[in-house]
């Protein structure tokens, strides 16, 4: 594939960006002629921030598979699409060629259609990463049917809290997922979440594990028998449904500052060029070769990089099952080795922890074959950044630090590998399309270079989100309602003398552990469904590996054992509720919480105290009982 629309120097990156700027709607339909449609557009771009109403390429129709299969089928039908390798080491890997992987997507997409999905049905996936979790996002996608992924390390009430917003009548899982050592039961976390999900009608189980599981009659099925009624009516190929620019493609559940997950809505045609443009443009991707996206398919980054992005370019994408340190800390490394990876896109969580084993685990492994490295998901600080040039790019390749949000689609503000120049812990500059500015606390905006302020958009780019599913108002409240005619990204940011972005973390009460979006709302009502529990406040702190980690501030008034005891109890309560990832790192026992007169509790100060800054707490003599901040101090883990 050739990719006209990817920018080859500063001075074309310049050109490109002034144009986006300028003439949005000429510049996006040239990159849109790229593509496959199945009608061409009536009109570009409509928007209005206030609604918010966006729509990209309304009236275009298409099938986002068409442009991720069918139209290399004819050009490169041996290509492998999908390179997988297994969590174990010892285990054959899999290779699925451009034609392989449209056979399966169809078959796959005959499966769903047999068993009663329908266009615009939603589909709730829970699986492994395994092929097959590729091969099922695309058969919905064919079919029309909208995903909505579930990260395995979820629990079952968080699996039935979104089966009931989306109001998902179907089911996609495994028997079980491997991770590390780990063998996660997948089907029966889905059996727990059904229990009070009796709507829904249909699971579909892949087999992995083969872990037992118990297959309710009328509701359960196996993938593989599925598959073979579809080889027996003798069907293979499954024509794309006709979508419109603007049906809904997938939700993906994302927290926010308040209340549960939202369902970030993304739709088909401006998604598709999003994801497309920033791999080709970011990656600099050259044909042939092999990109490595450390991510898991559960959340945005495996959505937009292992999948869209690299399929609909032609690109080669390497699917990993396991983690970077099972059996051992060298495991990327031998996978870079062993397939030649020529990009490696992973988050500065991995790069941290990697680093902590030494240099050891990469001597002797061939990792020549890397052209680009890439980050993702929250900021690198500068010696994680130096350790990933040094040791993996060998001061050769270049490092591209991207910044962007799963309301986002792709990435917003990074460098593109070789063409813009990097800088250490920025982002650097926006994308074409992509219009940044930092405002103050009231919205009012910083002009100028050297300033600092909350990151916020002035226009829409293709791959914008466009509401939250069953709930628009509150994806305004959410996004478009904080300053007027932006969208706010909940990020604080500095621009330096030269117009670079640096991050600078979450503005709002989201905490970002090992990458992972957390809100402490969330936590804190899953904190205060326990037992014994008066009240919780949930702040972040900082975390040599995970770059935050999780302070839990309670009142506790159970007497079932021991604080240690307690603690764990807590942290089973939570692990319930949200699932392992949103156990609090520390739980300190308080007998009160700092709060105002209007009973409101002052974060900010359980923040200091937890990021160990005693000394500018600031005033604390208007609060309703000044004493408990001393107390909280005294008793600081
Ligand atoms: C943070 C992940 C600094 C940021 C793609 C954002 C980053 C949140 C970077 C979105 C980066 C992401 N530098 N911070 N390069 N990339 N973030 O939705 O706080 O899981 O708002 O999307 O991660 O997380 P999400």
């Amino acid at each position: 594939m050739h990719y006209p629309y990817q920018i080859k120097s500063l001075s074309d990156y310049k050109i490109q960006y002034k144009k986006s700027v300028e003439e949005p709607e000429q510049f996006w339909a040239e990159v849109a002629t790229n593509f496959t449609w199945k009608k061409h557009w009536d009109k570009v771009l409509t928007w209005d921030f206030k609604t918010p109403n966006i729509k990209w390429f309304e009236g275009a129709k298409l099938n986002i598979t068409e442009n991720c299969l069918d139209r290399h089928l004819i050009t490169q039908p041996d290509v492998p699409a999908i390179i997988w390798e297994s969590n174990d080491p010892e285990e054959h890997h899999r290779i699925l060629t451009y034609k392989e992987l449209h056979f399966k997507v169809c078959q796959f997409a005959h499966v769903l259609k047999n068993n009663g999905v329908k266009k615009g049905d939603r589909v709730c996936i829970y699986m492994g990463m395994i092929p097959e979790l590729s091969i099922a996002l695309l058969a919905c996608a064919r079919i029309g049917a909208i995903h909505s992924v579930v990260f395995g390390g979820f629990s079952a009430q968080a699996i039935a809290d979104r089966l009931q917003d989306a109001n998902a009548e179907f089911v996609i899982t495994c028997d079980g997922a491997y991770r590390g050592a780990k063998e996660i039961p997948l089907k029966s976390v889905i059996d727990d979440a059904l229990i009070g999900c009796k709507f829904v009608k249909r699971v579909i189980v892949c087999t992995r594990t083969r872990t037992p599981v118990s297959m309710i009659k009328g509701r359960d099925v196996w993938w593989e028998d599925e598959i073979k009624k579809v080889e027996t009516q003798g069907n293979h190929d499954f024509p794309a449904v006709e979508m419109d620019a603007e049906d809904q493609l997938f939700i993906l559940y994302t927290s926010g500052s308040t209340g549960k997950p939202k369902g970030v809505v993304h739709t088909c045609a401006g998604y598709m060029v999003w994801a497309n443009y920033t791999f080709v443009n970011v990656f600099q991707y050259q044909q042939g070769q092999i990109h490595f996206c450390t991510a898991d398919i559960g959340w945005i980054t495996g959505h937009s990089y292992i999948l869209y992005g690299p399929l609909s370019a032609g690109a080669t994408s390497l699917m990993f099952e396991g983690v970077p340190t099972w059996p051992d800390a060298g495991r990327f490394w031998e996978i870079i080795e062993k397939y030649k990876v020529d990009i490696l896109y992973t988050a500065p969580t991995a790069i941290r922890s990697l680093m902590g084993f030494g240099e050891g685990y990469i001597a002797g492994k061939d990792l020549s074959s890397i052209k680009v490295l890439g980050t993702v998901g929250e900021p690198i600080n500068e010696e994680a950044w130096h350790w990933y040039d040094r040791n993996i790019g060998k001061e050769k390749a270049p490092i591209v630090d991207t910044w962007w949000q799963t309301e986002t689609g792709g990435i917003l503000i990074s460098n593109l590998a070789g063409v813009t120049p990097a800088k250490p812990s920025y982002a650097t500059l926006p994308l074409p399309g992509v219009q940044p500015v930092l405002v103050d606390e009231n919205g009012k905006e910083i002009l100028g270079n050297g300033v600092s302020g909350n990151l916020c958009m002035k226009a829409p780019w293709p791959g914008i989100l466009r509401t939250t599913y069953g709930d628009h108002e509150r994806c305004r409240i959410n996004y478009f309602a904080t300053y007027e005619n932006l969208y706010f990204t909940g990020d604080g940011c500095l621009r330096d003398e030269d117009g670079n972005y640096r991050i600078t973390g979450r503005v709002d009460d989201v905490l970002n552990v090992s990458g992972h979006r957390i809100g402490t709302a969330e936590i804190e009502n899953a904190i205060n469904m326990h037992q014994g529990i008066v009240e919780s406040a949930v702040v972040g702190f900082p975390h040599d590996i995970k770059g935050q980690g999780i302070y839990a501030y309670v009142i506790y008034q159970g007497t079932h054992g021991d604080a240690e005891l307690a603690r764990k109890d807590i942290n089973l309560t939570v692990s319930r509720m949200i699932g392992a990832i949103a156990k609090p790192d520390k739980i300190q026992f308080v007998t009160g919480l700092p709060k105002t007169r209007s009973g409101k509790i002052m974060r900010r100060i359980l923040r200091k105290i937890a990021e160990n800054e005693i000394g500018s707490l600031g005033d604390t003599s208007t609060l309703l009982d000044p004493a408990v901040v001393d107390e909280i101090i005294k008793g600081k883990l």
